[in-house]
């Protein structure tokens, strides 16, 4: 139970575009709910964002909606099941965050990078965007839109957890942290992290804000189902005064 039930179970969110609520993972001690991004190219290939753990079931409904292509680390920290799915699907393609190699190998994982982000070509059709969010010191992220569906897709730059969700004793460092519906956004030794990198961090802002997302996926607690443009502004309004 994670208060995102059902698990493991493919949600619709728009045409070609789906949500998967996974098990919790511990993070400091914290029990996070995931959740991964599913999105259906023109030629038919699925690309999987954050992948969850794969659980039997999941990738057999996955199977039905398409072939697992492309696997995304978004994040320096968000590759923890991607062994996994390289095991059962090993025709697909790994793509990477900066610093995700070097964290895996740091703790002794063993995963096989196939295309460094941003800087790898992406021909996934002219149905994903991407960018990395740059002038931070620490939290390396790739931030990408879904074209035909306007979506945003975050991974940790935006966290949004409820109080329905999580435990008592986590919500005090929630509060601290900044990162509680409805007012959810990035954690703040995160925020800390683009100190010295405000104007890079803003030019990736405006790249955001250009392509005025009607929505916003994220990794950990609720999503914003509309109103993205403005959930943007108000997520990162830490950076912009
Ligand atoms: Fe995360």
């Amino acid at each position: 139970m994670t208060g995102y039930d059902p698990l493991n179970t493919l949600k619709p969110v728009a045409a070609d575009l789906w949500i998967v609520d996974g098990p919790v993972i511990r993070f400091y001690g914290m029990p996070f709910p995931t959740r991964m991004t599913v999105v259906r190219l023109a030629t038919g290939d699925l690309w999987l964002h954050s992948p969850i753990a794969p659980d039997p079931a999941l990738v057999a409904a996955l199977a039905g909606l398409g072939p697992v292509r492309h696997l995304v680390a978004p994040n320096w920290i968000h590759y923890a099941f991607l062994p996994a799915w390289q095991a059962r699907v090993p025709g697909a393609l790994t793509w990477a965050a900066p610093g995700v190699e070097d964290r895996a190998a740091s703790r002794g994982v063993a995963l096989r990078i196939d295309r460094n982000l941003p800087d790898a070509q992406a021909d996934w059709g002219g149905a994903i965007d991407h960018a990395l969010i740059a002038g931070s010191d620490l939290h390396r992220e790739i931030a990408f839109f879904h074209r035909p569906s306007r979506s945003l897709i975050l991974t940790d730059l935006i966290e949004n957890f409820e109080r329905r969700a999580v435990p008592p004793w986590m919500l005090p460092f929630l509060m601290l942290a900044g990162n509680l519906d409805p007012d959810g956004k990035a954690p703040v030794d995160m925020r800390l992290s683009f100190r010295k990198g405000r104007a890079a961090l803003r030019d990736s802002i405006a790249t955001m804000r250009g392509w005025n997302p009607a929505r916003i996926l994220l990794a950990h607690g609720r999503w914003y189902p509309e109103n993205g443009a403005a959930e943007l502004e108000r997520a990162f309004r830490w950076a912009l005064r």
